[in-house]
């Protein structure tokens, strides 16, 4: 499922409004986890920054973090499905007028194909 040209305008134009606000929502996102896990937070904060400037070429972007999550830490999959829910529900918290039903829809398929990326190298 490609992101259209529509999908990648609505999803730079409302990750410019977080500005500076990404590592907060990451952590708070994952805020009933370890104190590891709220980290981890941040770090996929700044990995879909670096993703929303690279949607032309996810796989490329993402290849390493692929590779980490897949080879190395074998994370369940099904676990990036409920990351990215975690995720769109704190940004639709925060940013209720900027989440549209259109904005919506394009950040799930965003961070749905960011998962795919990440996931890509299972089997
Ligand atoms: C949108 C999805 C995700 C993104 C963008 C993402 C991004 C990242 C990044 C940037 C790192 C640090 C890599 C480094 O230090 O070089 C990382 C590490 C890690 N990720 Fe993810 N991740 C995602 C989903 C997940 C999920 C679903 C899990 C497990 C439930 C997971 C578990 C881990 C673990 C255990 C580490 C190593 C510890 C750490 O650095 O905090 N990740 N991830």
């Amino acid at each position: 499922m490609a992101l259209s040209a529509e999908d990648k305008c609505n999803v730079k134009e409302f990750w410019e409004k977080l500005g500076e606000n990404t590592k907060v929502y990451g952590t708070e996102a994952l805020v009933s986890g370890s104190l590891e896990v709220q980290a981890h937070g941040k770090k996929v904060a700044d990995a879909l920054s670096l993703a929303v400037n690279h949607m032309d070429d996810l796989p490329k972007a993402l290849s390493s973090l692929s590779d980490l999550h897949a080879h190395k830490l074998k994370v369940d999959p099904v676990n990036f499905k409920f990351l990215s829910h975690c995720l769109l529900v704190t940004l639709a918290r925060h940013h209720p007028g900027n989440l549209n039903p259109e904005v919506h829809a394009s950040l799930d398929k965003f961070l749905s194909c960011v998962a795919s990326v990440l996931t890509s190298k299972y089997r």
